[in-house]
């Protein structure tokens, strides 16, 4: 397998601070894998740094091939990082259809995208995400008025419609009801294989349902990294966790 996301020796420092301190990463093409660490360990930022939303002090990301350390945000994704934030982003006087139509032509001119959603590869793409993030029976509802859980899976959704070659999520089931959290596992575990993910997350429940290879970051750096069953038993991941039962008792 190809690696598609390389982080080598990746520092963010404010003054003599280093919230990602040599970090070195590599994620390869289709994989799902999981960022974890306590809180402040330097996950957010890494998914900043990434993205080009912040400007790494030192060190180098490559992205499919490119070196794409300190590039703008905008051409960043436009070469196919896409993220989902935590703060939904739909728009809750527009429908699904409308939300998910507005997503992929990145058009806000409605007329534009009927146009553009005449075209036949347009709808294709549009019918297999709605499938895919379970909204086919929602369409019609207006953003505002679907339920958090939605509400996320809609933005999975608008992400999805651009075609990412790796997708970057951030605390996806925060605040999500058990049941919510479960489905978004399914959705997650549909996207395997097909989308490469990073997934940052706190709920271990939700991690064990969905993770191949977990990367467990403390204080900017890597501390473990494999099978889940292999990073919970490590000694350093027990001490860093210590007080309490392991990884499985952090949020
Ligand atoms: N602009 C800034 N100036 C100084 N320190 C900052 C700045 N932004 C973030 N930090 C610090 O960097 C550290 C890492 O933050 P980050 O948000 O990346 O952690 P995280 O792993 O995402 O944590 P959480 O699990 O709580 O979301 C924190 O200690 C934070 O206080
Ligand atoms: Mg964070």
């Amino acid at each position: 397998m190809a690696v598609i996301l390389e982080l080598k020796d990746v520092t963010k420092a404010y003054d003599a601070y280093k919230v990602v301190d040599g970090f070195n990463f590599r994620v390869e093409e289709g994989e799902l894998r999981c960022l974890l660490g306590p809180n402040g360990a330097g996950k957010t930022t890494t998914i900043d740094l990434i993205t080009g939303r912040q400007k790494a002090t030192s060190g180098t990301i490559i992205f499919n091939g490119r070196d794409i350390t300190g590039k703008r945000e905008d051409k960043i994704a436009k070469q196919g990082v896409g993220r989902k934030f935590q703060v939904p982003a739909v728009f809750r006087d527009l429908t699904v259809r409308e939300n998910l139509q507005v997503a992929f032509s990145n058009n806000t001119d409605p007329f534009a995208n009927m146009i553009r959603f005449g075209r036949r590869d347009g709808r294709e793409r549009l019918n297999q995400v709605v499938e895919i993030v379970g909204l086919q029976e929602r369409l019609g509802e207006q953003g505002g008025n679907l339920s958090h859980g939605e509400t996320q899976w809609l933005e999975i959704g608008m992400v999805l419609t651009q075609n990412p070659k790796l997708l970057l999520m951030d605390e996806p089931t925060a605040g999500m009801t058990e049941q919510e959290t479960q489905k978004t596992s399914e959705i997650f575990n549909r996207l395997k294989g097909e989308q490469t993910l990073v997934v940052v997350e706190h709920d271990m429940a939700f991690v064990r349902e969905i993770a191949d290879v977990i990367t467990l970051m403390h204080l900017g750096k890597t501390l473990a990294e494999g099978p889940m069953e292999e990073v919970e038993n490590d000694p350093k991941v027990r001490e860093v966790y210590l007080g309490s039962e392991g990884i499985t008792d952090a949020a």
